[in-house]
This record gives structure tokens, C-alpha cells and sequence, in this order.
């Protein structure tokens, strides 16, 4: 009796971890917001870009945000060259707008950005290393047609995983009987 019930309790308990497991992966493929700089946000002197940058992981399909005051600042996308020589002239793209903005990242590269207006030479740039998904993850294009139909996929997903579990567990238990 008491044999029966432990085996019902790991079958639980292992199920749940593989259940995790999965569901952790099927998160791992949604595009992720990073806030640059953390929570100081995109500000002069205060915070090493480079060692924020450092720290993150980002993946094609994610979102940069950077928060600051557009009185003194902005967020330009330039080259490495000028990202190095901190030149504003002759940005890719400007991606100031309210002070709150947000840029998603297209493509498995190096993006570089500054802040205009002298700043870029108090430590106001940033290069962000942008990789490409994990294979088994779902791209972010595909990302429409898999939410849709990740209720149906869990809930075959779950029960195939707990008969297994529990079916592997009863021989075990049958079998060292
Ligand atoms: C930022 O951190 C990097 C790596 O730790 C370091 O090499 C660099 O000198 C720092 N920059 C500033 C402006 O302190
Ligand atoms: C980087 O951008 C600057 C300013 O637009 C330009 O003069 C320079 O030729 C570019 N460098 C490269 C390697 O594209
Ligand atoms: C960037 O865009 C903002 C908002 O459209 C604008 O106010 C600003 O002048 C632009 N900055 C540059 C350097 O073009």
C-alpha cells in the first residue's frame, strides 16, 4: 500500500517536471522585451552598456527598450565604426520617439546604438549581440499558427507524458516485486 502510493508520488512528481521541462521550452521561443541598461534605463554616465549587453541573451524576434528622457537624449542606430567614434551624422535609423521605445532585432547580427548629442562619449552606446533561436524553439514568424494551436498540443502533450510516466513506473514496481 504504502509502496503503491510512493510510486503514485514520483509518477506525479516526475511528471510535473517533465511537464515544466516542455512548457519552459515553448516560452523560451517568445520574443523577450530587455530593457537597456536594466532599470536605469538609457541614461548619461550612470551605467556600463557594455557589461549590461554582457548579460543579456538575445534572440531573433526580441524587443529592446529603451527608456530615457528625450529632452537630452536619443537612440540612433549607426555602424560599428561610428558606434566605435561615437559619430551621430549618418545614423541607420533614429528610433527616438516618446522616450519609452522600442526596437525589435531582425536578424542575427550586431546592432549598435548611441545617444546623440555628445553623450555617446560619456558611455551613452550600446552593441547588442543578436543570435539566432535555439533550433527546437519556434521562430517568431511561425509564432500566430503555434499559439493557436498550443492548447490542443499541451493537453495531448500532458496526458501522452503522464500514461507514459505512469505506465513505466508500474513496470518498474511490477517487475522488482
Ligand atoms: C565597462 O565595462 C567594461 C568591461 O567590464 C570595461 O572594459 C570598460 O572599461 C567599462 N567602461 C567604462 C566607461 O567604465
Ligand atoms: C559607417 O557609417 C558612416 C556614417 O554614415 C560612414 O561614413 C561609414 O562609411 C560607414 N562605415 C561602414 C564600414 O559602413
Ligand atoms: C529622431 O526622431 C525624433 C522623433 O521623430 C525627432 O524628434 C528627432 O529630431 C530625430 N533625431 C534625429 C537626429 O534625426
Amino acid at each position: 500500500m504504502t509502496i503503491r502510493k510512493d510510486v503514485t508520488v514520483a509518477a506525479a512528481t516526475v511528471a510535473s517536471v517533465v511537464v515544466m521541462g516542455w512548457l519552459s521550452l515553448v516560452v523560451m521561443g517568445n520574443p523577450m522585451l530587455h530593457k537597456v541598461g536594466g532599470s536605469k534605463g538609457w541614461i548619461n554616465h550612470d551605467v556600463n552598456y557594455t557589461q549590461w549587453s554582457a548579460q543579456q541573451h538575445v534572440y531573433v524576434g526580441d524587443w529592446l527598450l529603451f527608456k530615457f528622457d528625450k529632452r537630452y537624449f536619443n537612440v540612433l542606430e549607426v555602424n560599428e565604426t561610428s558606434y566605435e567614434n561615437c559619430i551621430d551624422r549618418d545614423f541607420i535609423s533614429n528610433v527616438t520617439r516618446g522616450g519609452r521605445d522600442v526596437v525589435q532585432m531582425t536578424e542575427a547580427r550586431t546592432y549598435y546604438y548611441l545617444s546623440g548629442g555628445g553623450y555617446c562619449f560619456h558611455g551613452m552606446k550600446v552593441a547588442v549581440n543578436v543570435q539566432q533561436l535555439p533550433a527546437m524553439a519556434p521562430a517568431p514568424s511561425s509564432m500566430a499558427v503555434s499559439s493557436s494551436l498550443l492548447p490542443s498540443l499541451m493537453c495531448s502533450c500532458i496526458w501522452t507524458i503522464l500514461v507514459n510516466v505512469l505506465c513505466f513506473l508500474n513496470l518498474v514496481f511490477i517487475d522488482g516485486f
